[in-house]
């Protein structure tokens, strides 16, 4: 399939429970430990956008003793390659050029076991950059089961360094490090690794150590101004690379990495949505049998795609919940409905709670009781739905890769995360649901290719994340109904601007905020006292941090004069111009 980079995780507001040191950059993960000293209670971390909602069921369960049960999928026969991280900060990069390629592949730890490795029956093996030295004691090398399996194996910076080490040559510290463009020449021994491509091409560097001595076996395929072994390479498929080809500042990366994968360890490229869908289907039809399966809608791509492929698969042993908490966009309730239950067919129950929610909230200005209360009354009003249901075997739930890549604990990083954070509990219904994850071993983009091939609409596929709480976060102070419905107005507007200006997919996020700041306007004659509203736009890749974006003067004109010309109660707009960090996304 040919999937499309852009962002990857989306992300949910949690509070960090101590978990194993997952394949971040060094930076974050310091970001990571520093916050958790400091108990901050309001740190962020990234995960899929609508994870929550599914989250806040695992966490009733485990607080009234029940441990969820994941269930293991069957294992599938897929064409795959294994990325071994050595702690770079772009393996994920990696990882997603190589499905591009249509080749599936996983991430695992410098240090995962072979038996874990040999599930995957990978094809070959890529190694990743780091931020190690390789001369350095005790640092991140290879294990041996990749020199033992005979396998094509790529290094990618550090990763080729490794290879140099561990295989008989000699790595040093660079004269000059070499950061970002240099031009790549072909050395004189044709290869594999450059088919199809011109003798010189753009190449990004990023390293501070460089090989002086190849090992045995090994010639030169490849050298730039600073480094004359910028690409090596043996008669057994082991080759390394100085640069990195998954970046976008190596134009012909994906050409170089699909090389390897089709011309080296012999790839046809069968990882498509397709075959994706043909072998989800048939896992879950397997693991569901007759049994019965719930699952929460929240008009997100993830819990929308989950749902629409396990409907796929078992039809209507599927049952789907979707909550209207009053604190929705408008016109979303009804899309979602139309969506899935007049288009795809599908048993929804639709649960109108807005009263309840708002009556929750009421008097809770705090934006952390703001999320635990929606947190808390969303189970109530699940559970309850799904008790009318009699018995139910599955829940299934739409947890993506990233949340999963090197969270070794039996609750989802996020689940885990939060159930700190939302603290919910004394919820007397018995469910002894098992889990089930089609979209575990997915990518965002791959989710949203998944969701077009199965039919979901566009606007559901390309939707940008949408906090767990809703507006209810972007209401400064009390929720009231009135206050939503000056919200909803307002961020119509600004989502129908921004798409009229085709920005929508562009930026990571684009909405309004209902302040609780009031001022002093003219309209004709007359003086108004009216609520101001900010209008937030902001680009990102991961949520973790993000920049405001420069829209138009003219788009952010039209949004100021349409705002307050349609929306009453508003007489003043302003644009947020803060980035993330030392601001957040959201306001609350
Ligand atoms: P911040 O405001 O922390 O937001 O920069 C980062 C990303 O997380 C989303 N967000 C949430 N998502 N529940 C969610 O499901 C929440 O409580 C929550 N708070 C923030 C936010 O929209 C942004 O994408």
């Amino acid at each position: 399939m040919p999937y499309l980079v852009g962002d990857s995780s989306q992300s949910s507001h949690l509070k960090l429970l101590p978990f194993t040191k997952p394949i971040i950059s060094d930076k974050i993960w310091s970001r990571i430990c520093r916050a958790m000293e400091k108990k901050e209670d309001s740190f962020r971390v990234t995960t899929s956008d609508d994870l929550e909602v599914s989250a806040y069921l695992e966490i009733a369960k485990e607080l009234r003793g029940e441990k969820p049960i994941p269930e293991k999928a069957p294992e599938v026969d897929r064409e795959a390659v294994a990325i071994i991280d050595f702690g770079s900060q772009y393996s994920m990069l990696i990882a997603k050029a190589v499905r591009q390629c249509q080749v599936y592949c996983e991430i695992l730890p410098y240090d995962a076991p072979w038996q874990r490795v040999a599930k995957l029956k990978p094809r070959g093996f890529i190694l990743s950059g780091g931020p190690a030295s390789v001369y350095e004691p005790g640092v991140p090398l290879a294990p041996a089961y990749i020199y033992e399996s005979h396998l094509p194996v790529l290094g990618i910076c550090y990763g080729m360094q490794v290879l140099a080490y561990q295989l008989g040559g000699k790595v040093a510290p660079a004269t000059r490090h070499e950061y970002g463009h240099a031009i790549l020449h072909q050395g004189d021994v044709e290869s594999p690794i450059f088919a199809g491509l011109p003798p010189s091409i753009p190449v990004w560097m990023s390293h501070g150590d460089q090989i002086v001595e190849m090992p045995p076996g090994f010639t030169t395929l490849g050298y730039t101004e600073n480094s004359p072994i910028a690409v090596m390479g043996n008669e057994h498929g082991i080759i390394g690379l100085q640069f990195h080809p998954e970046v976008v500042h190596t134009p012909q990366g994906k050409e170089i990495l699909k090389n390897f994968l089709y011309q080296i360890c012999g790839c046809r490229g069968n990882w498509t949505a397709g075959s994706f869908i043909a072998e989800s289907v048939e896992s879950i039809k397997r693991q569901v049998g007759e049994g019965r399966v719930i699952s929460a809608l929240s008009g997100g791509v993830d819990s929308a795609v989950t749902a629409a492929l396990v409907h796929h698969a078992v039809g209507d042993q599927l049952t789907c919940i979707f909550v209207n908490n009053g604190l929705l966009r408008r016109e979303e309730p009804e899309r979602a409905l139309n969506t899935f239950q007049r288009n795809l067919k599908m048993n929804i129950i639709y649960v109108d709670a807005t009263e309840r929610f708002l009556k929750r909230l009421e008097g809770v200005v705090d934006p952390e009781k703001k999320r635990r209360v929606v947190g808390e009354e969303f189970i109530r009003v699940f559970e309850e739905e799904a008790a009318k249901l009699g018995k139910v075997d599955f829940l299934a739930q739409g947890t993506l890769y990233p949340d999963v890549i090197e969270s070794a604990t039996t609750a989802s990083k996020a689940s885990a995360a939060i159930k700190t954070h939302h603290n919910v509990g004394g919820l007397p219904t018995k469910m002894t649901l098992r889990l089930i994850e089609p979209l575990r071993d997915l990518f965002k983009d791959e989710v949203r290719e998944v969701g077009l091939a199965l039919g979901l609409p566009e606007e559901m596929v390309w939707r940008q994340p949408f906090p767990g709480p809703g507006l209810s976060i972007r209401i400064i102070g009390e929720v009231t109904w009135e206050k939503l419905e000056i919200l909803r107005g307002a961020d119509w507007v600004v989502m129908n601007e921004i798409k009229k200006a085709k920005l929508y997919r562009d930026l990571w996020q684009s909405f309004a905020v209902l302040t609780d700041t009031r001022s002093v306007g003219v309209m004709g004659d007359y003086r108004t006292y009216g609520y101001l509203v900010a209008v937030r736009a902001v680009t990102s890749d991961d949520a973790m941090t993000a920049d405001w974006a420069r829209l138009p003067y003219d788009l952010l004109a039209r949004i100021s004069n349409r705002i307050v010309n349609e929306v009453p109660g508003v007489n003043r707009v302003v644009y947020d111009i803060s980035s993330k960090p030392p601001s957040t996304i959201e306001w609350e």
